[in-house]
């Protein structure tokens, strides 16, 4: 897919990410047409060199690759599904995040039109699109995958092919997110908890590296552990870092924080240790988590 003439692309949605993404296209040389459902956010691309098609269907008949990234797959949908006759034969990149269901769902549409469809997540800012450290995940067709790998990396460094099963994408995408939001959420509670007793955040922020530079580590192990079955708590086990979690319980209600997050992390581990994981590792609180009933 690579030549003095590249092959060209469309995007669909120009919102901050749809902006980066044809952004990175126009910075790797290719003929770009670029389409927004409201006017005036296309202006400064055209400025770089991309073409603004008048309506959707015009935008998805400029090339035999459209990627879209809206806000949801309502959206998406909205806009992809009176175009089903122009995509008939090309290749769709959905890059708009939403849950697996909603992936599927799509893939599904497409595939009973004779669209060629790839599901993807974005997982960086949009600041780094374009880039060598940039990822994007993707799930579908592989030989489609394989057709375009090259087109798609000039988005994203990393361009990473999950599998056949089009919710792939989404389903790693929202259990990174997952990582993510209580991480954010956890570091907010810590710098809380700190300033009540008149600590700076940025004082205390350098030794919280010491919790973020083990973690790659504990996720390795807990995986291993995970597919392995096996929770040995001889290092450290679930009952005595449940009682940690105590201590930070009661300086919280001491200091009239929001205990909310906390709470739900003794929950789990009371259960597990409940059911008899107070001698294994934390990681066994995994089985627990399925509710029942
Ligand atoms: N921004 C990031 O850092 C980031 C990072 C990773 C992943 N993502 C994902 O990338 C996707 C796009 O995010 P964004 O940051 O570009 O969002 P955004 O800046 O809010 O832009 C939203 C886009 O969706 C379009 N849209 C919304 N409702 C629509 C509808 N009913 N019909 C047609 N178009 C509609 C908007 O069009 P109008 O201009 O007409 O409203 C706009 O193009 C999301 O799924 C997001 O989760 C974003």
């Amino acid at each position: 897919m690579t030549s003095d003439h590249p092959a060209p692309v469309t995007v669909i949605g120009l919102g901050s990410m749809g902006r980066a993404l044809a952004g990175a296209f126009l910075d790797a040389g290719r003929p770009t047409t670029v389409w927004n459902r409201s006017e005036g956010k296309g202006d400064d691309l055209v400025a770089r060199g991309a073409v603004l098609a008048a309506t959707a269907e015009e935008a998805v008949r400029a090339s035999g690759l459209t990627v879209v990234c809206v806000v949801d797959y309502d959206a998406s949908q909205a806009i992809l599904e009176p175009l089903a006759d122009a995509l008939a034969g090309r290749v769709l990149v959905n890059l708009t995040s939403d849950s697996p269901e909603r992936a599927r769902t799509a893939a599904a549409w497409a595939g009973e039109r004779g669209i060629a469809y790839l599901d993807g997540a974005v997982m960086v800012p949009t600041q780094l699109v374009g880039g060598p450290e940039a990822l994007i995940l993707y799930a579908g067709e592989r030989p489609v995958f394989e057709k375009y790998q090259s087109v798609l990396e000039e988005l994203a460094g990393r361009s990473a092919y999950l599998g056949g099963d089009h919710g792939l994408a989404a389903v790693y995408d929202l259990s990174m997110l997952d990582l993510f939001y209580a991480s954010m959420s956890g570091l907010v509670h810590a710098f809380a908890l700190a300033r009540e007793d008149k600590v700076a955040a940025t004082a205390l922020a350098p030794y919280l590296n010491s919790i973020t530079a083990i973690l790659p580590d504990i996720a390795a192990g807990m995986a291993a552990a995970i597919d392995a079955g096996n929770y040995d708590g001889e290092q450290a086990n679930l009952s005595m870092m449940t009682a940690s979690v105590d201590h930070l319980l009661h300086m919280s209600r001491d200091r009239g924080l929001d205990t909310g997050q906390l709470e739900a992390i003794k929950a789990v581990a009371d259960r597990a240790v409940a059911e008899g994981h107070g001698a294994d590792d934390w990681v066994s609180t995994i089985e627990v988590l399925k509710l029942k009933g």
